[in-house]
């Protein structure tokens, strides 16, 4: 592997050397590796429950929808965002059940890294063969070398933009991935009575700047046909089944097309100015979405004030 990873006990940060089935620091610092090839780094502070991130259900309602083929036109679509050549990493923040990253490391041939707060999660992406995968919170420090990635790529997961930056090689680009308006907009309007449109790109795209500049916006929409099954999948796997009252509608609903919907930003780091912090002090000028590609975006006059 291409890629250092970093001691996580508190204050040390030293390179992390494989030793038969263990990693360990200089300080002697050391953790097991799992019998499936992950590492665990999580450390007592960065956790706020017993067993953090998504739940054992959760992840395995979302890899039962995900098997089912319904995000298999968005896979694609995102993957074409993206150009990784053989060898060069890529980091998955959030890789969940390690879909995208397993369709991304196929599809390019590059060193496939994925991070995900949740040992479920983990476990269950680490069944896709050649994956590199630590069990870590990515709202704190990543556990890796400075400059690791020629990509890091956020779907529908964590954001931290200063660490994607420290992590991103000068020419790397951070490929963001969040629900369009009009995602699920279908059953949201059945379970909770409304389906507002709200477009969180302008949103995202203030949070990277300065320290990334947009290069590339696509909203992606694909419209399927889900049954109950799948239905409940899919709210559960995006956290939107909720209260007991919510999941008895979600069982009433019979086979439904249903609109899965995605804004993808790619951004380019921005260079930081000699003499300044490392992100640099400068904002970037406005950006706009490109009008290249298959589906540009103007802005929805439907949108509406967050939910
Ligand atoms: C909606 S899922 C998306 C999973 C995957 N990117 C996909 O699209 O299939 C969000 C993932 O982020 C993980 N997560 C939540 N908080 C996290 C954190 N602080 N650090 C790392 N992962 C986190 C969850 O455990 C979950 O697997
Ligand atoms: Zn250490």
């Amino acid at each position: 592997m291409n890629v250092t990873l970093l001691c996580s006990v508190r204050g040390c940060r030293l390179p992390l050397a494989r030793e038969q089935h263990r990693l360990t620091c200089p300080h002697a610092h050391s953790f097991d590796v799992a019998r499936r090839g992950y590492v665990n780094l999580l450390q007592p502070q960065d956790r706020r429950s017993a067993r953090p991130g998504d739940s054992a259900a959760a992840v395995a309602a979302r890899r039962r929808f995900l098997s089912g083929g319904f995000e298999a036109e968005l896979t694609r679509a995102i993957g074409d965002l993206l150009t990784l050549a053989p060898g060069e990493a890529l980091l998955e923040v959030g890789c969940g059940e390690g879909h995208y990253l397993h369709a991304f490391t196929a599809r390019f041939g590059c060193e496939g890294h994925g991070v995900d707060l949740s040992v479920p999660a983990i476990e269950a992406a680490a069944r896709h063969a050649g994956l590199h995968l630590v069990v870590a919170n990515a709202d704190r420090a990543l556990p890796y070398a400075d400059a690791s990635f020629a990509a890091v790529a956020s779907i529908t997961a964590r954001r931290n933009p200063a660490e994607f930056r420290r992590v991103i090689r000068e020419d790397g680009r951070l490929l963001l991935v969040i629900p369009g308006p009009d995602d699920l907009v279908e059953l949201r309007e059945a379970v909770l009575g409304r389906g507002l449109l709200r477009d969180r790109v302008d949103r995202a795209v203030a949070a990277f700047a300065p320290r990334f500049r947009l290069e590339r916006h696509e909203r992606l929409r694909h419209v399927t046909r889900l049954d109950a099954a799948a239905i409940r999948d899919v709210m559960t796997g995006s956290y939107r089944a909720g209260r007991a009252s919510r999941r008895d509608r979600l069982a009433a609903l019979g086979p439904l097309a249903v609109t899965l919907s995605r804004d993808a930003l790619l951004f380019r780091p921005v260079r930081p100015r000699a003499g300044r912090g490392r992100a640099g002090a400068r904002r970037s000028p406005p950006t706009r979405p490109s009008p290249a590609g298959r589906s540009p975006c103007p802005p929805d006059p439907r949108s509406a004030p967050a939910a």
